[in-house]
């Protein structure tokens, strides 16, 4: 029996779809890169803007003729947008089996496997939920997706992440811990710690003591963690960023606004200036750090020197990247209680300015990357090219010849294409 998975969103899903897929696994259920072969597919969805959620919910319209050609087939629509649509999902969608909520993944294959038994005399005995347990291997790469929390405590007025995925629950140490040294066993060089506020973790220690704990793990070279809270990006977890040695030189530290008047709107708890000196405090510890960042534009009231304080924050920081969405009002949440009332021609505009600034940042970043020497860890090989990352973020591609998946190669980076450097391996 095979499991096909389509996952929309962020790392967080891809983090959840696997960990479906592990549930599947550790029945016997197989996964698939082909949908015709399946007789289960997972849609994990997405919600956190509209468009996303559209995207989502066309997948599960099209999957219709899967559905058809064999009924016995499985479709669960599992993530953010089955919580959300949970009571009218099936009304829109009559071949969907089973919506399984963000919330209950660990009761996954409980949920499932009712309907699996019913069609497919399967999994007659067995009710296995791996909480607590270290689940099996899914596919082989370099990075290895943990979660560390979930939900979140936060409740900024634009976001529909706190009521979907409930309040913050965290992952035991131990756990965390036993999980990483799996995934290094299984040829994993690099952990990416995901979390809606990653940094807000309290269990037996806080995050820099999770970080510190982590650093500590053999066979590990590198730990990313995604996304922190401004507020939360205090003097102990910048401390131990710095001093761990594993610890990689970027950090994605969603900004959202350079107007202090739409952040508090937004109930940011943070000024400009605050994440500024944040920015600041961060560049004396870590050197050689880059910085990401998530912006709206267009929040309800936005005026144009809201929006030109935004540009001179970006400016200021000088990110390295950064991720720009249109303010989208999602059902339930604070602000969609007021007008959305900036046109779409302006939010539209206001984007491309955004993306314009980047663009030029970007452009002088690469200029003083050019020539260099980095590490990378091989992620991908494809048509002849060896693809991955440096430390701080940089993608990079290498001739293929003689490199894995895996790899920690020595680099110089020596011309720019559309979206990686290309380099050569240093012997
Ligand atoms: N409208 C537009 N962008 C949003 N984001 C979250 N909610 C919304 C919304 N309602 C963006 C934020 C967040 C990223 C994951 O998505 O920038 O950091
Ligand atoms: Fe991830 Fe947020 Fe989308 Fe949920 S709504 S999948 S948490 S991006």
């Amino acid at each position: 029996m095979k499991y096909h998975l389509i996952t929309f969103g962020c790392q967080m899903n891809v983090a959840d779809s696997a960990e479906m897929g592990r549930h599947l696994e550790v029945q016997g259920v197989s996964q698939t890169a082909k949908l015709e072969e399946a007789q289960v597919v997972v849609v994990n969805t997405c919600t956190v803007r509209q468009q996303a959620e559209n995207r989502a919910l066309s997948q599960i319209g099209r999957l219709r003729n899967w559905k058809v050609q064999d009924p016995r087939r499985v479709l669960i629509v599992a993530g953010c947008a089955a919580t959300r649509l949970q009571h009218t999902l099936k009304q829109r969608f009559p071949h969907v089996d089973l919506i399984t909520p963000a919330t209950e993944i660990a009761r996954f294959l409980e949920l499932v496997e009712k309907v699996l038994q019913e069609r497919w005399s399967f999994l007659a005995e067995s009710d296995e939920a791996f909480e607590g347990k270290t689940p099996p291997k899914l596919d082989a790469g370099a990075t290895a997706y943990v979660t560390i929390m979930r939900g979140c405590n936060y409740h900024c007025s634009y976001c529909i992440v706190p009521s979907v995925r409930g309040r913050e629950v965290y992952r035991p140490l131990a756990d965390i811990l036993s999980e990483i040294g799996t995934r290094v066993r299984e040829g994993a060089k690099e952990v990416l710690l995901l979390g809606q506020t990653v940094n807000s973790y309290k269990a037996e220690v806080d995050f820099a003591g999770l970080l510190r704990a982590v650093d500590q793990i053999n066979g590990l070279h590198r730990i990313r963690f995604m996304s922190p809270h401004p507020r939360h990006m205090r003097e102990r977890v910048i401390q131990a960023m710095a001093e761990c040695r594993k610890v990689c030189e970027h950090l994605h530290l969603p900004v959202q606004s350079g107007s202090d008047r739409i952040l508090q709107l937004m109930q940011r708890y943070y000024t400009a200036t605050h994440y500024l000196q944040a920015v600041r405090k961060l560049r004396e510890t870590i050197s050689e750090l880059t910085l990401t960042t998530d912006i709206i534009v267009g929040y309800p009231t936005e005026t144009e020197d809201d929006f030109r304080a935004t540009l001179e924050l970006i400016e200021t920081v000088g990110f390295d990247g950064l991720f720009v969405f249109k303010y989208s009002p999602r059902p339930g949440t604070e602000s969609a209680r007021v007008p959305d009332d900036i046109p779409t021609a302006i939010k539209e505009e206001r984007l491309q300015r955004v993306l314009q600034l980047a663009e030029r940042l970007s452009h002088d970043r690469h200029a003083r990357l050019l020539g260099t020497h980095q590490e990378v860890l091989i992620d991908s090989v494809k048509n002849g090219h060896a693809y991955g990352r440096t430390r701080t973020n940089t993608r990079v591609r290498v001739p293929s010849t003689g490199v894995a998946v895996g790899d920690l190669i020595p680099v110089i980076l020596e011309t720019m294409h559309q979206d990686a450097f290309a380099g050569r391996r240093m012997s």
